[in-house]
């Protein structure tokens, strides 16, 4: 919990607290992997797998860590698992100015779906983007 709080504090200016992170791990629907780097906690990810969606919550890398592939690691791996649920659909909010996660979603098939106008507390709006997954019942992406 330390290091995940410590990346998660150097990640956000409206960091979750430990409370927050503490509440998802008693979800039976909700996920929270971690990547190891060189024994370090490089980077994770929170997402909920239920009523057929995938809900990304969280993902983040530790600043030393990034653009080395692990967000895209901790993502390659949570589709597999929503897809061995067969899972169709995922979902996601992302802040319309951090350029670098919205490049990263779009890799993964993510679309923009719409704008919240000043959803978050600073002000600044959320771009609700969502995807496709293989599954038996849609042709997938
Ligand atoms: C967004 C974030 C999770 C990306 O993590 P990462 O481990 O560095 O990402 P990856 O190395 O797996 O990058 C995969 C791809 O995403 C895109 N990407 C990632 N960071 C990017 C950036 N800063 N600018 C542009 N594209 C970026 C690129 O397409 C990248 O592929 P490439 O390196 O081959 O060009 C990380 O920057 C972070 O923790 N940011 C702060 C927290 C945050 O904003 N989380 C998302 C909240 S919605």
């Amino acid at each position: 919990m330390p290091a995940v709080l410590a990346i998660e504090n150097s990640s956000y200016p409206r960091p979750w607290s430990e409370q927050q992170f503490l509440q998802e791990l008693q979800a039976s629907y909700a996920r929270i992997n971690l990547l190891f780097l060189d024994s370090d906690l490089a980077a994770y990810l929170c997402y909920w797998l239920a009523s057929g969606e995938m809900n990304i919550l969280n993902v983040a890398t530790a600043p030393g860590y990034r653009r080395k592939g692990g967000a895209r690691k901790l993502l390659e791996y949570a589709f597999s698992q929503a897809e061995a649920m067969n899972i169709e659909s995922a979902y996601l909010e992302v802040r319309t100015g951090n350029v670098g996660a919205i490049s990263l979603y779009r890799d993964f098939g993510f679309n923009d779906d719409c704008i919240r106008r000043a959803y978050y507390s600073d002000g600044e709006d959320a771009l609700l983007m969502s995807c496709a997954l293989k599954s038996p019942f849609n042709d997938g992406v």
